[in-house]
């Protein structure tokens, strides 16, 4: 028998969160801006499993069953950015199901690892960090390739109601308990958007005067688990008729935040709740009898090598422990030198971009040609990676002038580094990167062409 006020249970799914057994609420007493708003955060990696998504895993999985959606299946299939992955493999584990994860290879390494270790089948592919629909090469697309297979079914939390109900339930109850129903402003961060819809509409029914407040990444961000407004685009959950308002937060002020909640408040926060609260701090007044609380979808734990790169000031420098450690040197040395490449001024934005091809400046796109031919950048060559990297440049593609600029251009712009580190070593000293790649080029307003 569970008994929460023990805390003695009969096996881990007793351990799930509802208004009997909340994750806890917390002050916010240092890294606050405000006299009289009262601030709290909810921390959602006391959930079973470590984050927010063990409510949509379970609730996902117990709407499929009541629903008779599972029937003999023992497969499940689900693109995930992580959180959602580790929830639900873990409610696979203790059910009897197996797990199929197919996501994006720019998701932290720690998470990937992690979700293998939980059992998952993980495919990694070159999609964004928010997997996007209609990517043919992307997560989504390749889940639901696998779940027309007879023994797969994906649930699908970008378009199942079963997200936002989970909050409904669970989420949005315990709010108005701890807070005695005194609450005036909630605010979450916007990924599939399952926890601001629900836990809004929860709330509103309670007190139609209680300000429902999103938060998004910039495009181009770092920040996994949440949507920028064009990948917004992707999830059927976000309503934003429903919520009161919504606020960009770029990457710097997120980390910048999530370091403070840690080393200020010793809240073990991760980026996604730094970028929350950012959000909010930018649109809650400072009011007396204002009750704000903002959710923290997880920890820090899963984002070191994040940090490490948005937060570069606060590590040594990686050589000294390749030169301890020596082993695996080659990989670490490796890994450095793109995190070098990554943060120099050789990785351009747009802007950069035009005033260089104005410069007959050379645009290689080092994609697939298959890739190449759906749609590229106007005025771009292309030369596969794969290509350069087996055989150099035996069609002649790259200028015979080795100081000539070349701007190298991908998806989202990581193999595209990788060709300019090559380019670079081939002597073409003025290589550069388009950041974020023709993601960007198309969000900026790029011309195009097929
Ligand atoms: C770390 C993190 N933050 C924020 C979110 C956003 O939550 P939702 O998908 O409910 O909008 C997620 C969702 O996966 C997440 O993993």
């Amino acid at each position: 028998m569970n008994d929460h006020r023990l805390r003695t249970y009969d096996s881990m799914l007793g351990l799930l969160c509802d208004v009997d057994n909340p994750t806890p609420i917390v002050r916010l007493n240092r890294v606050t801006p405000y006299k009289h708003t009262q601030v709290y955060a909810k921390l959602e990696w006391y959930n079973p499993f470590g984050a927010v998504k063990d409510r949509v895993a379970w609730n996902l999985v117990r709407d499929a069953e009541e629903q008779g959606l599972l029937g003999d299946v023992k497969n499940l299939v689900e693109p995930t950015s992580g959180n959602t992955g580790m929830g639900l493999a873990m409610i696979a584990n203790a059910k009897g199901y197996k797990l199929t994860t197919p996501l994006s290879d720019a998701i932290p390494a720690e998470k990937r690892n992690v979700l293998r270790f939980f059992g998952c089948d993980v495919i990694e592919l070159d999609d964004d960090l928010c997997p996007a629909p209609g990517a043919p090469e992307g997560a989504i697309q390749m889940a639901m390739d696998i779940s027309e297979k007879p023994d797969f079914h994906m649930l699908n939390q970008y378009v199942n109601e079963a997200n936002p109900d989970a909050h409904y339930r669970t989420t949005g109850p315990e709010i108005w308990k701890q807070t005695e129903g005194k609450i005036t402003h909630f605010v979450a961060g916007l990924g599939t958007c399952g926890t601001i819809t629900g836990t809004g509409r929860f709330l509103k029914e309670q007190n139609g005067d209680v300000a429902v407040l999103g938060v998004h990444p910039a495009e181009g961000h770092d920040i996994p688990g949440v949507r920028s407004l064009r990948q917004l685009g992707q999830t059927q959950l976000f309503h934003p008729e429903e919520y009161n308002g919504t606020v960009e937060i770029d990457n710097k002020e997120a980390y910048a935040l999530c370091a403070r909640l840690n080393q200020e408040e010793s809240i073990v926060a991760g980026p996604s709740s730094g970028m929350a609260l950012a959000g909010a701090f930018e649109m809650v007044p400072d009011e007396p009898g204002n009750i704000l609380v903002v959710v923290f979808p997880d920890t820090i734990f899963k984002y070191t090598s994040s940090v490490r790169k948005h937060l570069p000031h606060m590590f040594p420098q990686e050589t000294e422990v390749a030169s301890a450690g020596g082993d695996p040197a080659a990989e670490r040395t490796l890994r450095l030198l793109l995190d070098n490449a990554r943060l120099s001024n050789d990785v351009i934005d747009m802007g950069q971009v035009d005033d260089l091809i104005d410069d007959e400046a050379v645009l290689i796109d080092v994609r697939t040609p298959q890739e190449y031919a759906e749609e590229h950048a106007e005025g771009a060559i292309n030369l596969p990676l794969a290509e350069l990297e087996e055989q150099g440049d035996k069609h002649g593609t790259l200028p015979a002038d080795k100081d000539a600029v070349i701007i190298t251009i991908c998806n989202v712009g990581k193999i595209s580094l990788s060709a300019m580190m090559l380019l670079k070593s081939l002597g073409y000293n003025n290589a550069k990167n388009l950041e974020g790649g023709l993601t960007t080029w198309m969000a900026e307003g790029g011309p195009t062409q097929m």
